[in-house]
């Protein structure tokens, strides 16, 4: 498809296409394997290192030939019911693209009392299922996966934020989807979540139905090296220049996270006029854009926390970004935090408060630009 180059070429929270993504080939080429060979896979990974794109990116550009594929995020979900829902729109939402699926699929779908209505300027049809109209949920989803077990083409479904459903409010979620799992032929799944130890509980608990059931893919950073080589590529295109130093020394501040490494590119290109080049001097500029424009959001969350918790995080963010070991007795001693019980409290106050998260057990900031607010203010 030829699309009008975006104004922007560092995009952030969506996937566009593989112009405007950065390398994951190898990653992309595992997951395909996994898939091929039929297998369930669960993505891990730090938040915001690229989970969900990697997803896009491998199903828009390595299995959209051979496979259906289909994506629902369940983060918001509370309960079957929400993720049948956006299972059907999903599915519905794809095969709508397609004139004579539609018919076939409602035979199946029985229990969802919906009409097609035809576009009158496309003459597609249009399905749309509203949440009211899912009364047994289990039902509606038997029939979806029956649907895609019969469909031409194998089907991949990615549940992201899967350790959602350890949290939804029925009994025996886990057991229940399991069971429906298994029992497919035609259909695989990709599972993905960034918290790390409700996702991993999840297939490596001998007592828990998934236990064994995925391939684990653990998701590391951008390699640093093709970030640059994306970073020049693209303001190249745009005949721009961005300096190899600049690229690298953002990359080290937000330790090789994808996501703050996007939005630093995205201003960074805003300062390079058209032929222009942007050099180390753009570093401190694009750190204040960014921590500035969430300055309310982090005052009230400084304000929400208890003297000894900011204590702690100012201890943190002046080391930022050095990871320490917060109870180690030079880190207590260096910042006069007493003991390391109370140090262990306010963590754990910390971690409640979701302003720290625990990583295989290292505890980092959820947040880097808040860090970075803590080390300026
Ligand atoms: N390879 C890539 N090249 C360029 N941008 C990317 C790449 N991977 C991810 N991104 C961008 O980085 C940001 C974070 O990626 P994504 O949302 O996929 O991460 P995630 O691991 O799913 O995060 P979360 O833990 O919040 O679900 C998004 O804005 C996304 O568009
Ligand atoms: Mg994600």
């Amino acid at each position: 498809m030829n699309m009008k180059p975006l104004s922007n070429p560092f995009v952030i929270g969506k996937y566009v296409d593989k112009t405007y993504f950065c390398d994951r080939e190898k990653e992309s080429d595992v997951l395909v394997h996994h898939v091929v060979n039929g297998r369930n896979v669960t993505i891990m990974s730090e938040r915001r290192l690229g989970k969900t794109g990697l997803i896009e990116h491998v199903f828009a550009n390595y299995l959209h030939k051979d496979f259906e594929t289909f994506m629902v995020d369940i983060y918001t979900c509370k309960n079957l019911r929400e993720m049948v829902y956006l299972l059907a729109n999903e599915v519905f939402r794809k095969l709508a693209k397609k004139p004579t699926l539609p018919e076939r699929l409602l035979n199946v779908v029985r229990s969802l009392k919906t009409t097609i209505s035809y576009n009158v300027t496309t003459g597609l049809p249009e399905l749309g299922v509203g949440l009211g109209e899912i009364q047994q949920p289990e039902v509606t989803l038997d029939e979806i996966l029956n649907y895609l077990e019969t469909s031409e083409k194998r089907c991949i479904v990615a549940i992201d934020e899967f350790q959602k459903i350890a949290t939804f409010e029925e009994e025996n979620i886990e057991a229940l989807l399991r069971t429906k799992i298994q029992h497919l032929k035609n259909t695989q799944f990709i599972f993905a979540g960034s918290e790390h130890h409700l996702i991993e509980s999840i297939f490596s608990d001998p007592s828990r139905p998934f236990y064994n059931s995925v391939v684990f893919m653990q998701l590391l950073p951008i390699d640093k090296n093709a970030y640059v080589q994306f970073c020049q590529r693209l303001f190249e295109q745009y005949g721009k220049h961005v300096k190899e130093t600049l690229v690298s020394r953002l990359y080290d501040n937000f330790l090789g996270i994808t996501w703050y490494l996007q939005l630093s590119m995205n201003e960074a290109f805003t300062l390079a006029e058209r032929g222009g080049h942007v050099d180390d001097d753009a570093f401190e500029p694009i750190l204040n854009h960014l921590v500035d424009s969430k300055r309310f959001t982090f005052e009230d969350r400084y304000a929400s926390l208890t003297e000894k918790q900011k204590t702690v995080l100012q201890a943190i963010a002046t080391e930022y970004p050095k990871m320490q070991t917060l109870t180690s007795s030079d880190f207590i001693a260096r910042y006069n935090l007493k003991t390391a019980s109370s140090v262990q409290t306010a963590v754990k106050g910390l971690m409640e408060k979701g302003v720290l998260t625990d990583y295989h057990g290292t505890k980092h900031p959820t947040d880097l630009l808040f860090m970075l607010w803590l080390k300026k203010y």
